[in-house]
């Protein structure tokens, strides 16, 4: 601005001629906008979903190799990097063509002041010592002008990635607008089936019928279905067939926070995380106050290890921190549901020895959890088929048997088989 006004002190006719720029550069950064705007948010998105393959297929890595996916995973992870590249080269090119532009635009600016002034010298109305600093005045005024119109392109790359970060936090919202966000404790399926590769169903024309409060437990040899019935009912995977309905809602017309609210999955690989075992608390209750957390931690047996710790509930745990048991991290994580509290819980949880003291912690500990909720318990001791209201057997991938634990036992069926192995090996 006060080169300008310098400009005009000079001569009038020098700003005049700096001016040309303006129009160009007026119409580059409105073209820069426009390209710039879709270009960066697909840029984004292709380099979360680049990243998000790299995460699947390092994290998932035992799964990829025993199904052998690799060179599936290597292809995709490879065209999503590829097309990640063609978008950031794009976005060079957009970037130059811009300076390119702005670059013109100066070149303009300073060809009509030099013209300008070789006139005004001609015309003895400016000597020469004025057009010369007419002419340093133009140029040192590109340098800050240059600057800020870089800003420009800075606040399109944020701009794009605000837009992400605000494009999650507000996903929830989009599926559940007008939907119910309180959800009744019934559990549905109708003619689920599974198949993680397609061609392979794991699963086949389920059907499942829990009431409110009701808890059933569902048994079976090992890979018969049971993970992927809880995790189908819980909703961390969509069923390639058939329906769950949640509280008579259903699942995929919920949206992720209203599940997340009515349903809770313990699975077999609990994590601690590591840091405060406050703080991992709170990850299920964020505004969970101390006697919060030390209530669900009775609850489920473990104030008592809890307190003993080094720094109490404030104490470091995890990697690098004191290393807890599997016990213990399987208590975490019964009391995080218990501090989450939803109305349905499924429980899948890791193995432990029967009749071991850890099995027994864990059984009370489950009990209390679980009190008041519907839950769909995969038992992996049967005494905790036992103790449910209703047992569901699977068998590659179907129901076979289904009925209380007596029902079953003296139906003399799969089931009590299973119960008669499990009762003289015990
Ligand atoms: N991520 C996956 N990708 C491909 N196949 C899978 C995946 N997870 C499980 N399977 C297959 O699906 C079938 C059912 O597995 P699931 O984990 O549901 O069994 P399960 O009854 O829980 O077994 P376990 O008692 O050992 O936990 C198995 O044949 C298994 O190999
Ligand atoms: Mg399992």
């Amino acid at each position: 601005m006060l080169t300008l006004v310098g400009l005009a002190l000079l001569d009038w006719r020098f700003m005049l001629a700096a001016l040309l720029a303006v129009p160009v550069q007026a119409h580059t950064v409105r073209w820069y906008v426009r390209h710039a705007i879709p270009l960066y948010a697909e840029q984004r998105i292709s380099v979360g979903t680049q990243q998000q393959q790299l995460l699947d297929t390092v994290g998932g890595a035992s799964t990829v190799r025993a199904f052998r996916l690799a060179d599936r995973h290597v292809d995709l992870v490879t065209e999503r990097s590829s097309a990640t590249v063609t978008l950031a080269l794009q976005a060079v090119r957009l970037i130059t063509r811009f300076f390119g532009r702005l670059n013109l635009a100066e070149y303009i600016g300073l060809s009509a002041v030099l013209v300008t002034g070789f006139v005004l010298v001609r015309a003895d109305a400016a000597s020469i010592g004025t057009a010369a600093a007419a002419a340093l005045y133009f140029h040192n005024l590109f340098n800050p002008i240059n600057i800020a119109l870089a800003l420009v392109d800075d606040a399109q790359v944020a701009a794009a990635g605000l837009a992400r970060l605000v494009g999650v936090a507000s996903l929830p919202a989009s599926p559940e607008t007008g939907a119910p966000q309180v959800v009744g404790g019934s559990v549905k399926a109708a003619g689920l089936g599974h198949s993680y590769v397609p061609g392979h169903p794991v699963l086949r024309d389920v059907d499942l019928h829990i009431e409110p409060g009701e808890r059933v437990a569902l048994v079976g040899a090992s890979g018969a279905g049971k993970t992927t019935v809880a995790k189908l009912v819980a909703g961390i995977h969509r069923p390639t067939a058939g329906t769950v309905h949640l509280g008579g809602l259903r699942l995929d017309e919920l949206g992720p926070s209203a599940t997340g609210g009515a349903v809770a999955l313990i699975t077999q690989e609990v994590h601690v995380f590591a840091g405060r075992l406050d703080d991992d608390l709170r990850l299920a209750r964020p505004g969970a106050t101390e006697p919060e957390l030390r209530a669900a931690l009775d609850r489920v047996g473990a104030l008592a290890w809890a307190d003993a710790l080094p720094n109490g509930v404030s104490t470091v745990v995890g990697e690098g921190g004191h290393e807890l048991t599997v016990t213990q991290a399987q208590q975490l994580a019964l009391a995080r549901l218990v501090l989450a509290g939803p109305p349905i819980a499924v429980l899948d949880e890791a193995t432990a020895d029967a009749g071991s003291a850890g099995a027994r912690v864990l059984e009370e500990a489950a009990t209390a959890a679980l009190a008041g909720r519907t839950a769909l318990v995969v038992a992996h001791r049967l005494t905790q088929a036992a103790s449910a209201d209703r047992v569901i057997v699977l068998e590659a991938g179907r129901v076979v048997e289904s009925g209380t634990h007596d029902e079953l036992v003296a139906a003399g069926g799969r089931y009590a088989a299973l119960w008669a192995a499990w009762s003289t090996t015990r």
